[in-house]
């Protein structure tokens, strides 16, 4: 049964009378072309940033404003092509200043830049989107510090700073202590981008909106949950940085575990940014650090067919491609229950999803033959492609017999979501940081991960389990499931 779905909404202006420079640090780059431009492109043309919003793209590669806004266009003419008029508004308030983001003397020149296209305005604020390699986040926010950039005197300054932060517990730590001699927490915005999908903030508002679910939601009516972030495509040409991080730090530490403290976490007080994290801080420091043997036993690795023999990738490369481990999250909530996780490349299909297994009923009163008659509840929440909640629930089956038979009640979610980042970029610009990681987090979820990837380095690891590109990954990720529980694949 498909419920009936509403309009997309168009979102609200951050704050139309502001004056806003939106600063994109490695404007050359895939992140900034394929991704941030688009998204600005969008909100600009919908009217959804500040009125006197302006773009300054800056790299080190050298172009001209006309080359660069030509660039843009090319590679992302799907997006901007359907509406001419709005591309050229758009493009005009764009400028290309070549320079490094770690060199004082180019920071100053983008300083005075702006400074004289806000003269005589009461307000120069100001964000920083660090599309940068992730070695270059401490110079170039230690340079801007130096400049004077980070000074709020004048209007807000604001730094968005993609993953990976750090690559383990002892980086990060270092990594947010020496932002942090430079700008203070409010100040900074990690993006996960899986926190911009419309479905993951649904999250918060299907389990805290409704009265029904929540006092279902823990270990007395759940026997587990599954998250599955399952991706059809390979490593690609990004085989020299996979290579040394590994689906772990890759998709683990940022999206799965986000996924899980939204999933897992108390309701909090409030919506705003500090309650929410709060909650979901509390959840990663619950989250069972297990000791190496423990670390080898709850979870496998598997790595496809092929990868080996990508340029950058080692011949005897033991970086796993997929994953699946089992969680356990100690609190009264959610004692004993386990957190089956798994996420992979070049798996069958593109398919992400939060399962929610209840448990049977605890006594049957019906004859089942068939082991289809009678299935315990499950919820699922398909965040991505086509999103959508389903809830398995048992009726009875049409017929002169009372026997039960399982079916969905489903919602799917409108077409026409929007890309992550535009929620992202609309947020940074308004100043809300409920949907950012926060120093907190970023430290607890590398320590409930680095313990797996440790383990994963010594003789405890278990085999590194090979698997045909186009399946659901090691057939050994079923019988880590088993016996009774199954993963949630869709169909097809
Ligand atoms: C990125 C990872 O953070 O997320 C990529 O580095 C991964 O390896 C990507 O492919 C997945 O994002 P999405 O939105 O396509 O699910």
């Amino acid at each position: 049964m498909l419920l009936a779905a509403t309009a997309y909404e168009k979102p609200t202006v951050a704050n139309n009378n502001q004056q806003f420079t939106i600063v994109i640090f490695g404007a050359s780059g895939d992140l900034s072309r394929r991704k941030l431009t688009p998204a600005l492109f969008h909100l600009h043309s919908i009217g959804a940033l500040p009125e006197r919003c302006r773009f300054i793209a800056f790299a080190r590669s050298e172009y001209d404003d006309q080359t660069y806004r030509k660039l843009l266009f090319d590679v992302a003419s799907d997006s901007y092509g359907a509406d001419a008029t709005k591309w050229v508004e758009f493009a005009k308030e764009i400028r290309y200043i070549t320079g490094s983001s770690n060199d004082l003397e180019s920071l100053r020149h983008l300083d005075e830049m702006i400074k004289s296209d806000t003269a005589g305005q009461l307000e120069d604020n100001r964000l920083y989107y660090l599309a940068l390699s992730p070695t270059l986040y401490e110079g170039t926010i230690s340079a801007l510090s130096e400049a004077g950039m980070l000074d709020e005197r004048q209007g807000v300054r604001r730094l968005v700073v993609e993953k990976p932060f750090g690559t383990d517990l002892e980086s990060a730590r270092i990594l947010n202590e020496n932002i942090h001699a430079r700008a203070a927490e409010n100040q900074l915005f990690r993006i996960d981008h899986y926190l911009g999908k419309d479905t993951v903030q649904n999250l918060i508002v299907f389990r805290f909106g409704n009265t029904i679910f929540e006092p279902l939601w823990n270990r007395n009516y759940i026997d587990h949950v599954q998250i599955s972030v399952l991706e059809d495509l390979d490593v690609g040409d990004r085989a020299a940085y996979y290579e040394h991080s590994g689906v772990l730090r890759d998709m683990f530490q940022s999206h799965i575990l986000q996924l899980l403290a939204l999933v897992a976490m108390e309701p909090p007080a409030t919506n705003d940014a500090d309650s929410l994290r709060d909650e979901k801080a509390k959840v990663l420091s619950a989250t069972r650090k297990p000791n190496p043997q423990q670390a080898a036993e709850n979870s496998i690795r598997g790595q496809y067919n092929g990868y080996r023999e990508l340029d950058g990738v080692s011949p005897a490369s033991a970086t796993a491609t997929y994953a699946a481990l089992r969680l356990y999250v100690d609190n009264w909530r959610w004692q004993g229950v386990p957190f089956f996780l798994r996420s992979g490349k070049a798996l069958r299909r593109k398919y992400t999803e939060i399962a929610i297994q209840f448990r049977q009923p605890p006594h049957r009163i019906f004859d089942v033959e068939d082991a289809s008659g009678l299935v315990p509840n499950k919820l699922r929440i398909v965040v991505q492609p086509d999103e959508a909640i389903h809830l398995t629930i048992d009726n009875k089956r049409p017929g002169p017999e009372l026997r039960p038979q399982a079916q969905e009640l489903s919602y799917e979610f409108p077409m026409g979501m929007r890309d992550a980042y535009e929620r992202l970029l609309l947020d940074a610009v308004a100043g809300d940081a409920s949907l950012f990681t926060r120093a907190d987090e970023i430290e607890l979820s590398w320590a409930v991960i680095d313990p797996y990837v440790n383990a994963w380095e010594t003789e405890l690891a278990s085999q590194l389990y090979p698997y045909a590109q186009g399946t659901w990954g090691p057939i050994a990720a079923d019988q880590f499931i088993a016996p009774g529980r199954y993963w949630s694949n869709p169909i097809g």
